[in-house]
């Protein structure tokens, strides 16, 4: 199956390819993007940022390959420049379970642009890939992580331990995503009708 490219008013979502990971590697050097992410301290070097990408693309590819959908990268439609990822995957330590994970590079926080990529991947799973029901885990002090599975109505449910740390662990289902999305387009549109853009 070959991998789709989404859109979203800011971003072109496709998978990514190994040419990414120098673009990747800058995100890996950034302490509160791995201690999130991968758990890891930040990468010392630009090389080692970039190998850590690419491993990291690999096993997106894996992933890809073997499941025929997972993380995308997502790039800015007018610079074209990477600016993260977003995506769903199975994650082994939590039973296989279909996991969000997202990551917006620095310079681009705290301007929706997560909640942007997250919807677009929320309509492709459970409207595009008739998915049942979606999960994901963030760290307790994460507060933007909080935030969105708030935003998107994620339920807590106990939680969890990841190689040694605690875990809030949640889960979304289509019915209760479609819920909040018809909501959510009904004022998009009031919104567009006013000439007001909703985020
Ligand atoms: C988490 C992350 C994806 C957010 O990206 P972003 O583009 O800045 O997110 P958005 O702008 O869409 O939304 C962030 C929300 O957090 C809120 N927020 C920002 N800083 C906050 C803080 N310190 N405490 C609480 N909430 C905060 C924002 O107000 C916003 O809430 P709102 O939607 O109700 O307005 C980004 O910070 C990141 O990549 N972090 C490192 C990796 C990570 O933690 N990934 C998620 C775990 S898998």
């Amino acid at each position: 199956m070959s991998s789709p490219a989404l859109e979203t008013d800011r971003a072109i979502l496709r998978p990514l390819l190994p040419t990414d990971a120098p673009a990747l590697g800058t995100a890996m050097r950034d302490s509160n993007v791995t201690e999130t992410i991968t758990f890891d301290p930040p990468a010392r070097t630009a090389d080692e940022g970039t190998e850590r990408a690419l491993a990291r693309i690999e096993e997106f590819a894996k992933h890809w390959d073997r499941h025929g959908f997972g993380i995308f990268g997502a790039f800015d439609r007018q610079t074209e420049l990477l600016v993260g990822y977003c995506g769903f995957r199975h994650i082994e330590e939590f039973d296989n379970d279909v996991h969000l994970s997202t990551m917006v590079d620095r310079p681009y926080w705290s301007g929706g642009l997560a909640s942007e990529i997250i919807r677009r991947n929320l309509e492709y799973v459970f409207l595009e890939r008739d998915f049942d029901i979606v999960y994901t885990a963030t760290k307790e002090f994460d507060g933007p992580s909080v935030q969105i599975t708030k935003r998107f109505g994620f339920n807590r449910e106990d939680d969890r331990t990841l190689r040694q740390w605690s875990v809030c662990y949640y889960n979304l289902s289509r019915e209760e995503f479609l819920a909040r999305h018809v909501a959510y387009l009904k004022q998009r549109l009031l919104d567009l009708n006013t000439g007001r853009a909703a985020q």
